[in-house]
Parts: structure tokens; C-alpha cells; sequence
């Protein structure tokens, strides 16, 4: 029976007032025979669901073109610089100057977007119990923080007025609960691709009337580009949210690309986060060591090796390109070590490698399935065509492109470019 209760987080109809039995009255079996007749119910009713969703998914976009085609939307400027339609929003460049103490870094653009980013941590905690939890705990959590990420988040909190608690929560919540689709691609001619579309905010609260996912929506306004410097000196440069100190999209120019998707494993982040809490602290913060490997790491090779072999608290798919030919890989990572490494090899003619937050060599869950129409995308468009915007066409072919998506970024490592935008689904469009 407490089994069966452990369902309840995913099925309220399992849920059996035990209160009403007498227990003098009740015999074992009639408990086990009211749960079964609800179980099989419950589990036609989930089959029913996963069935119809599945149906619904198929007619959306399986009878659509298999790759939209924007091209010819893709407008050039004289400096060189592109502008893609059917986005949103132009995203803002802001400087984060490391030479400054890592409590001052980012004053500058909360400054800026505090209202944002206010906004965002009141829909993400709610009220009642949860919020004594976060504005309570949670603070004490950011002193285990290891340096510069303690002083910066608290840096943060004091420039926001955002209670501490909460800017914790915000910071570590996407080691857990992130769903993506990234791919880095060789072109014809050696270079080196690599698109990102970030998706966020699922099960945390749909909005029926909008039809979107509220958390999503309140992370678009805090999508910004950040340039990363030392001695004024561009060190990485990432697409990332306003009062997020780790990193999930970013670029060291001329040298390589990294990309985080998040891997689900019932080894996953909330066991790492809790070994955290209870003061078992080997392990490193996924998107800590991303931003430690963009800062630290000098070559292709380099971020390979720390990517692969540090300890994390969480598993992981890290996407890593390089900046020559065959550089361009997907490492599986469990918490301790990694699994699998699947690298761009132009003798198999691989000319690309895309993850989304499945094994690659196993089949993805049939309701999330991304990857194959995004395979079928890059294979329609073929490595002589493959460019920029053919990556973006790609990323905004729906189901690739969904309710969750906030942003998608391009970079092209040759050029040290990185672009982003901010994305809407227009409807019909599937959840996720
Ligand atoms: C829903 O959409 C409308 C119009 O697009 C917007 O004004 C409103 O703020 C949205 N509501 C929420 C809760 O996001
Ligand atoms: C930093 O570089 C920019 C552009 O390269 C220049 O305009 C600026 O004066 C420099 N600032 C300092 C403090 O050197
Ligand atoms: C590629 O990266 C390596 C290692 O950082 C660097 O030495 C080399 O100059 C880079 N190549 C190009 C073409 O930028
Ligand atoms: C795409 O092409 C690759 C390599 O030729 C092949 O293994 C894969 O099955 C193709 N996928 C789809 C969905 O067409
Ligand atoms: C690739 O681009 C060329 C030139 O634009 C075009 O003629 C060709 O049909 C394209 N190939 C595919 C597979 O889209």
C-alpha cells in the first residue's frame, strides 16, 4: 500500500480515504479489492490519456512538412549580422566583468531588470508552507555554495531585493527539471554549428486561458546574452536568464561551444541536491562546472576531460563542439562518471550529433519524442545546406519548438557569434 500511495504524485484517482474505514471492521481484502478495481480503472483512464495525447501529437505533426522553411525570412545587414523573424524579442547583450569582487558582477543588469526578475520568483514559489521552507532553508544553502557562486547569488538577492532563499531556489532549480533539444553540425566546408532551444517550466503550472506554461512565460523576460570579461577582454559569452549565476548555452570564441541538457534517471538531481543538503559535498553543480569549463578550459580537449571526469550532482547530457573538423560530441554523464561519448565522425559520414534528453542509444519515451523528428529535419536538410538558419528552421519546426521553449541560440565558434532569440509557439502547438 505505501506503494500505491507513491502513485498518487502522478494519478490523483489512487487516492483512497482510509479515514472512513473502521479498522475493526475492514478486512485486509477489501482494501486490496477497492484498491485493484481502482488501480485497473485509474490505469485504463492514464492509458486512455497517454493514447489520446499520443493521437493528438501524431495529427499535429506528422501530416505537417517535416522542416518548416523560414529562409526566406532571414534578413542580412551590412555589418554582417542576421536577424531572424518569428521570434519574439531582440535579446540584450549585458557585460559581466569578472575582475570586479563576485558580490558587485551583476548589479548592473539586475539593476536593470529587477522588476523581471522579482516577478519571476513570485510565480515560482508559492505560497504557504513552501515559501517558510525557501525563505528559511534555503538562505543557510547558499553558504555550502562554493566560491565565487555564494558571494555572487548573494550579490544578486541584495541587488533584486528578492529574498535570498529564493534567488537559491531559482539558481538551482534547473538542475532537475529542464527539457531540451541541441545538436552541433560540421558543414560541408569543416565549420563547426551548434543550436540550442531551451525549454523550461514543465508541470509547473499550465495557464489554461493563455494556453502556455506559466513559468515559461515569466522566464522570457529574463532571457539576456552575457559577455563574459577580464582585463576588457572577452573571456565566454552565453545566453542565459537574469539572476542565474550557472550556465547552460555559451561560447568561448575560436575555441569551443557547450550546450547542458538535462538527463532524467531515478539516480537523479533531487538525490544529489539532498547528499548536498545533509552535507555530503563531492559532487559538483552541473551547471557550475559548465560555467567553471567556459571560463577555465582552453581547448576542445580540455573541456572534454573536465566535462567527462568530474563528479556531479546530477546526471547529465553535455553537448561540446570544437573548432575543427570532428570536434563535436554528446557526453552521457551519470553522477559519477561518463557513460557514453558520441562524437561527429565524417568517416561514418556523422556530420552531426543531437541530444535531447535521451540516451541515444535507446529508444526515447514515446511521448517526448523529439529527437526522431528533429534527425529527420537535419537529414532533409543535408550538410552541403546546412547554415545558420537552416539550424534555426530546424529548431522551429514544431514539436522541437513547443509551449516550454524560452529561447533558442545559434553559435557559430569559427566567428565566436552567438545569437538568441526569444520564442513563442503559435498555436496549434503541443505542450511539450
Ligand atoms: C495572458 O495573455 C495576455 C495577452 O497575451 C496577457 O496580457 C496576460 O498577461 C497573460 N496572462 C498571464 C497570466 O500570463
Ligand atoms: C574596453 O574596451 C572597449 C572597446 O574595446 C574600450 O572602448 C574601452 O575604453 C575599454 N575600457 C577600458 C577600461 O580599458
Ligand atoms: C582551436 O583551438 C585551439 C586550442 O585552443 C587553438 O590553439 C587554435 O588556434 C584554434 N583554432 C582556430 C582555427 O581558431
Ligand atoms: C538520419 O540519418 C542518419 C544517418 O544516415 C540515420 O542513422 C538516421 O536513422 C536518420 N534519421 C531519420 C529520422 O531519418
Ligand atoms: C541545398 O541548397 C541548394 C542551393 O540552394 C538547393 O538547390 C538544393 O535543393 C538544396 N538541397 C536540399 C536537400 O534542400
Amino acid at each position: 500500500i505505501p506503494n500505491k500511495y507513491t502513485l498518487r504524485l502522478w494519478n490523483s484517482c489512487y487516492s483512497i480515504d482510509f479515514s472512513l474505514l473502521q479498522p475493526e471492521t475492514v478486512k485486509k481484502c477489501d482494501v486490496v479489492n477497492s484498491l485493484q478495481f481502482k488501480q485497473r480503472f485509474c490505469e485504463f483512464q492514464f492509458n486512455l490519456f497517454l493514447y489520446i495525447s499520443n493521437v493528438l501529437k501524431h495529427q499535429l505533426y506528422e501530416n505537417s512538412p517535416h522542416c518548416v522553411q523560414l529562409k526566406s525570412t532571414l534578413l542580412f545587414f551590412p555589418d554582417g549580422s542576421s536577424f531572424l523573424c518569428r521570434f519574439r524579442g531582440a535579446v540584450r547583450w549585458y557585460t559581466v566583468d569578472l575582475d570586479l569582487p563576485p558580490s558587485k558582477r551583476w548589479a548592473p543588469l539586475i539593476a536593470e531588470r529587477k522588476n523581471d526578475v522579482r516577478d519571476m520568483a513570485n510565480a515560482f514559489v508559492p505560497s504557504g508552507r513552501l515559501i517558510e521552507l525557501v525563505d528559511i532553508a534555503l538562505p543557510l544553502m547558499a553558504d555550502t555554495l562554493p566560491s565565487p557562486f555564494s558571494e555572487e547569488i548573494k550579490g544578486i538577492a541584495d541587488a533584486s531585493g528578492v529574498p535570498l532563499g529564493e534567488v537559491v531556489l531559482f539558481n538551482i532549480f534547473y538542475e532537475v527539471f529542464t527539457v531540451c533539444t541541441s545538436v552541433v553540425a560540421e558543414d560541408s566546408k569543416g565549420n563547426l554549428l551548434h543550436g540550442r532551444n531551451l525549454d523550461f517550466g514543465l508541470f509547473l503550472g499550465w495557464d489554461v486561458k493563455n494556453k502556455s506554461w506559466t513559468i515559461s512565460e515569466k522566464l522570457k523576460p529574463l532571457v539576456v546574452n552575457l559577455d563574459f570579461k577580464k582585463n576588457n577582454q572577452t573571456v565566454f559569452k552565453s545566453t542565459n536568464f537574469a539572476g542565474y549565476v550557472g550556465m547552460l548555452t555559451g561560447i568561448k570564441p575560436h575555441m569551443f561551444t557547450l550546450t547542458m541538457n538535462e538527463r532524467f534517471s531515478l539516480d537523479g538531481g533531487y538525490i544529489g541536491i539532498l547528499e548536498w543538503i545533509l552535507g555530503q559535498r563531492d559532487g559538483m553543480w552541473m551547471s557550475f562546472l559548465t560555467r567553471t569549463v567556459l571560463e577555465k578550459a582552453n581547448s576542445y580537449e580540455e573541456a572534454k576531460k573536465l566535462l567527462a571526469e568530474t563528479k556531479l550532482l546530477a546526471p547529465a547530457y553535455f553537448i561540446l563542439g570544437g573548432n575543427q573538423t570532428g570536434q563535436g560530441c554528446i557526453i552521457t554523464r551519470s553522477r559519477t562518471l561518463s557513460i557514453d561519448v558520441l562524437e561527429i565522425d565524417p568517416k561514418l559520414d556523422r556530420w552531426y550529433v543531437l541530444e535531447t534528453n535521451y540516451d541515444h542509444w535507446k529508444e526515447p519515451f514515446f511521448l517526448d519524442d523529439r529527437r526522431t523528428p528533429a534527425m529527420r529535419c537535419m537529414n532533409q536538410t543535408t550538410q552541403t545546406n546546412i547554415s545558420v538558419s537552416t539550424l534555426y528552421d530546424m529548431l522551429s519546426t514544431k514539436p522541437m519548438l513547443n509551449k516550454l521553449t524560452t529561447y533558442t541560440t545559434l553559435m557559430q565558434v569559427s566567428e565566436g557569434k552567438l545569437e538568441s532569440y526569444i520564442r513563442d509557439c503559435p498555436n496549434p502547438c503541443m505542450p511539450w
